[in-house]
């Protein structure tokens, strides 16, 4: 399987409960290598741009002010077949249906607050690792 590089944030309900730690762990523990990360916080705007594609669900609005709530961590995540193994590790977006072990079965409160972001497909990758990072920034 090829080497892929994915997008990963770990949300303001992670970071204000002190589990950045904890969740990196269960990345490399799972052979993900964090190759660049940075703690920021995202504005309404930053966080409506991010979320684009979801402009139009009703939870969009929801969704943007909790990304804008409160630091998060945001990062690079790379290993073989990176995109797939990561949304292994993070689990099912909805915490009631992620399996046992994951992130989200471990630590996210809800659908909405469920700790991390993970991208679904390597064309998606690419865009949301430009959206924070610039190439100076990764170091593999
Ligand atoms: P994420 O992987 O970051 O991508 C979009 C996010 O929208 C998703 O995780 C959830 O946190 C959020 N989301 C999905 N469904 C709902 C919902 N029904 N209510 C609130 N937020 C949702």
């Amino acid at each position: 399987m090829a080497i892929e590089r994915t997008l990963s944030i770990i949300k303001p309900d992670a970071t204000k409960r002190n589990l950045t730690g904890k969740i990196n762990a269960k990345f490399e523990d799972a052979g993900l290598r964090i190759v660049a990360q940075k703690r920021i916080q995202l504005t309404m705007e930053q966080a409506g741009k991010f979320y684009e594609v979801h402009k139009e669900r009703p939870f969009y609005g929801e969704l943007c002010e909790f990304m804008a709530s409160g630091p998060v961590v945001v990062q690079v995540l790379e290993g073989e077949g990176a995109i797939a193994k990561n949304r292994e590790v993070m689990g099912a977006t909805n915490p009631a249906d992620a399996a046992a072990g994951t992130i989200r079965a471990e630590f996210a409160e809800s659908v909405g607050e469920n700790s991390v972001h993970g991208s679904d497909a390597a064309e998606t990758a690419a865009v949301e690792i430009a959206y924070f990072f610039s190439g100076l920034e990764l170091v593999g």
